[in-house]
């Protein structure tokens, strides 16, 4: 698949254009909100796992020296904590294209913390997308992040940020921390 989804994404209407949808954020969607919504409340989704396997050449890396960014992989006990976000459907064009780098739309169920859940979206990098890095040994996961830089900042601040924005949540992610601790044994 090519590096570019935004002419897929557009193809990729899976709800009523004039109702709104929910968004579910598990990465940079957590802490940069930079789209309107309606409302955003915390999530979770069941089955799947945050991973920093997909590639970033456009916001957190370059093509030379991309860095790592999350994307999901299907992991059937899991729960990924994030950000839900009610949004107009309109709203998902320019965000596919802030999300181009190899994220597609797919529908998943969002649960709330009240009990109640929800049909949405997520954006999602599976393997088969030419950005995909995949696993790697933690060290060299954690060296890549701490060195890649690109037009949207460091990619050590990503992770940061991300790991920041999981506390606010009250959410623990394993996978996270164990990167951070050891992305903070790195100097710049
Ligand atoms: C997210 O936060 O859910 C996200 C951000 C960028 C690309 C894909 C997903």
């Amino acid at each position: 698949m090519t590096h570019d989804t935004t002419h897929l994404n557009r193809e990729r209407i899976f709800f009523d254009p004039d109702e709104t949808i929910w968004l579910f954020g598990y990465g940079s969607l957590i802490w940069k909100a930079e789209f309107p919504f309606h409302e955003h409340r915390p999530a979770h989704i069941e089955g799947w796992a945050r991973r920093f396997w997909q590639g970033s050449h456009d916001h957190r890396g370059t093509p030379e020296a991309p860095g790592r960014v999350a994307t999901l992989v299907e992991s059937p006990y899991s729960v990924c904590q994030g950000m839900a976000y009610r949004i107009d459907a309109d709203t998902l064009g320019p965000l596919d294209v802030r999300e181009k780098n190899g994220y597609l739309r797919e529908r998943v169920i969002l649960h709330f913390q009240d009990g109640s859940h929800a049909e949405g979206l997520i954006y999602l990098a599976t393997e088969d997308n030419a950005a995909f890095l995949g696993d790697a040994p933690l060290e060299e996961m954690a060296r890549q992040i701490a060195t890649a830089h690109g037009p949207s900042g460091a990619n050590r601040d990503y992770l940061l940020n991300l790991a920041a924005a999981l506390e606010n949540l009250g959410a623990q992610d394993e996978h996270v921390s164990t990167l951070m601790t050891r992305v903070s044994s790195i100097k710049n």
